[in-house]
């Protein structure tokens, strides 16, 4: 490799194949702006046969980048800080579940850091991110949000609230998925089929969102909209509140940031 490349990738998982694939999807980047460098063969063939580059040495990608994204667990990381330390390191950019930026500094020598939390959806382009780039300069904040953009929304927080980030929009995609699977059962339990009470369930959720994104109004005037007085839907709202749906909602999200508060340590 003799040419320097924006965007180094170390690990070339799930969450590296959707950032790369939705860069290069979106024009953001082209393929040979990417190197990744990935132990498992199978991997770096995916890769390869996209045209971008890939190679199993961490040392080296980083002499060849501007940005360098840290796409390995977090478990693994010790050993790649390992590698990497004493190495001219370009900006790193970590998606790295509960790496503190100052912990990622000091294990690897780095001058520049920027953190971020992406969820699943990434990998359909339509993900959330929360990023601290706050370390970096104007134009390096361009290039690392111009990346995240091109898989998803963005939203800018202090590192301390990243731990928020994840009980929010990190773990968040779980509880979409709980609420949908607990509103097809609960329609096959009066007597839907699976599929009638799937695409009821769905279509619901979605066009439930697409009308608060379209329409700019409050969740609670879209509520008002849907409820009349001694009808079903107050119906059902009183049985929530009566279940203490949104404490409930409260103490699942404080229970995902305690654990992630716990795995920062
Ligand atoms: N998945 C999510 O929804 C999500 C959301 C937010 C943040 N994250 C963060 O994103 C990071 C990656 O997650 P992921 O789901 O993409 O994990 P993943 O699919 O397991 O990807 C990690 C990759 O790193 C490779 N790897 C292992 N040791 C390596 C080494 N020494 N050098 C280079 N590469 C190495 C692994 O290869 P092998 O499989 O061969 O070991 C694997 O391909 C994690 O830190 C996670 O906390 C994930």
């Amino acid at each position: 490799m003799q040419k320097k490349v924006k965007l180094g990738v170390i690990g070339g998982g799930f969450m590296a194949q959707a950032i790369v694939n939705g860069a290069i999807q979106t024009g953001f980047l082209n393929p040979d702006d990417v190197i990744v460098s990935e132990p498992d063969e199978s991997k770096r063939t995916l890769f390869l046969q996209r045209g971008i580059n890939a190679c199993n040495d961490n040392r080296m990608i980083c002499h060849f980048c501007d940005y360098l994204l840290l796409a390995i667990k977090p478990q693994v990381f010790p050993s790649v800080a390992e590698e990497l330390k004493g190495e001219p390191l370009p900006v790193l950019i970590s998606i790295m579940a509960g790496k503190t930026i100052a912990s990622i500094l000091q294990a690897t020598g780095a001058k520049h850091v920027a953190r971020i939390m992406p969820n699943l959806p990434c990998s359909v382009g339509a993900g959330m991110s929360g990023i601290d780039d706050s370390m970096l300069s104007e134009q390096d904040r361009i290039f690392t949000r111009g990346l995240f953009s091109s898989v998803g929304e963005i939203v800018e927080v202090e590192e301390r609230l990243l731990n928020a980030v994840t009980g929010i929009s990190g773990s968040g995609p779980a509880y979409v998925y709980l609420f949908y699977q607990s509103l097809v059962q609960a329609g096959m339990g009066q007597g839907l089929s699976e599929t009638q009470a799937s695409k009821l369930a769905f279509q619901t959720i979605m066009g439930g969102m697409e009308m608060l994104r379209s329409t700019g109004s409050s969740p609670e005037a879209l509520i008002a909209a849907v409820s009349s007085k001694g009808g079903t839907t107050v119906a059902a709202l009183n049985s929530f509140e009566a279940d203490d749906f949104m404490g409930s909602v409260k103490r699942a999200v404080d229970a995902a940031v305690r654990r992630s508060e716990e795995l920062s340590k």
